[in-house]
């Protein structure tokens, strides 16, 4: 029978005969599936594993100190934080293309944890052998991994990942759903703040700009975005809603008109959708003076913005992200 208790005593087992005396490198990227991954994972090997938090630079506004602060508070797992911003960004340099961008965001991750690979081994000695990732069920799905299913985009670490990558891989959440994932983190004695949060892709803030992805960019919808996370926490929607995607169509421009001039700016787009397991979901139907708020804010403070639009596109036939 299913119960959290059972899944991690199944787990830690499978973990430590799989990992045996090696040693491992586990992803943090700040959600919830890599911290109960790593949790699972420490819990069943302690030492022999060493987490990794790479900051590409597509991360949301004060995340990178949050995971050091946080995750490391939680667990006492010890964590390096790897500075790879230019190195995604350069990769990224010119691509639109959303699966393009994908892929290439799955291939950075891996090379970062190549290099983290050997310093490690310099550092402390024998090879790390296992990557350690939290893979859900439904990325799997998604990322066209299930029998008879389609690709409907590649998840960053399933059909995101390189052909050569030499770790073997250790995902012992791959059966799982986030509610599942939430219950399997409390009963490790994750707290709160870790185990509710709302979901956030790996690949960042990269998948939610619409065109390219530069770092002039990355500094506005990280500046949309806080304002948009800022008044849905105020408005106390944080768990109603089970994310928001805040979108940058960098592509596209609209004539406003602000102070005394004409604008000629960017729309930025609102995705508040509600949903069990992200396999599908709805558009949340939330209070119309918090979307007034967003939008006058958003409008008022970030440069080159002159519009807020709203996504009332349910899943399917719209996914939650944008790419
Ligand atoms: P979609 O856009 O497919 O998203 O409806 C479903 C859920 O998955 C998250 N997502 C990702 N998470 N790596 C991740 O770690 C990815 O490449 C990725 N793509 C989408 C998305 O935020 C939503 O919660």
């Amino acid at each position: 029978n299913w119960t959290p208790g059972n899944i991690v005593e199944e787990q830690v087992a499978a973990i430590r005969a799989q990992v045996g005396s090696k040693r491992a490198i586990c992803g943090l990227s700040g959600g919830v599936d890599s911290a109960v991954a790593a949790a699972l994972v420490q819990k069943a090997i302690g030492s022999q594993l060493t987490c990794v938090y790479v900051d590409h630079g597509l991360m949301r506004k004060d995340e990178t100190e949050q995971v050091e602060k946080d995750f490391v508070a939680a667990t006492g797992a010890q964590l390096r934080v790897v500075d790879a911003s230019e190195r995604f960004l350069n990769a990224l340099a010119g691509v639109s293309d959303p699966e393009e961008k994908r892929k290439i965001i799955g291939r950075e991750f891996i090379r970062v944890f190549e290099q983290a690979q050997l310093e490690i081994l310099q550092e402390e000695g024998p090879e790390v052998a296992f990557l350690v990732q939290g893979t859900l069920y439904p990325d799997v799905v998604e990322s066209g991994g299930g029998e008879g299913t389609a690709n409907i985009k590649s998840h960053h670490n399933v059909g995101g990942l390189p052909d050569d990558i030499e770790f073997e891989l250790v995902e012992p959440l791959r059966q799982l759903f986030k509610d599942e994932v939430r219950l399997v983190g409390s009963e490790l004695g994750l707290p709160e703040e870790i185990v509710q949060r709302q979901p956030f892709p790996g690949p960042g803030l990269g998948i939610r700009i619409v065109g390219e992805v530069t770092k002039e960019r990355l500094d506005l919808l990280r500046e949309a975005d806080a304002i948009a996370r800022e008044e849905l926490t105020a408005a106390g929607l944080d768990r109603e809603i089970w994310q928001c995607p805040v979108v940058l169509l960098a592509d596209v421009r609209s004539v406003g008109v602000q102070g005394d001039g004409r604008t000629y700016g960017h729309p930025i787009v609102l995705r508040p959708v509600s949903s069990e397991d992200a396999m599908t979901a709805d558009w949340t139907r939330m209070p119309y003076d918090v979307l007034a708020k967003i939008s006058t804010r958003i409008t008022n403070e970030v440069a080159d913005v002159n519009r807020v639009v709203l996504d009332v596109t349910s899943k399917p036939p719209g996914t939650i992200e944008w790419e």
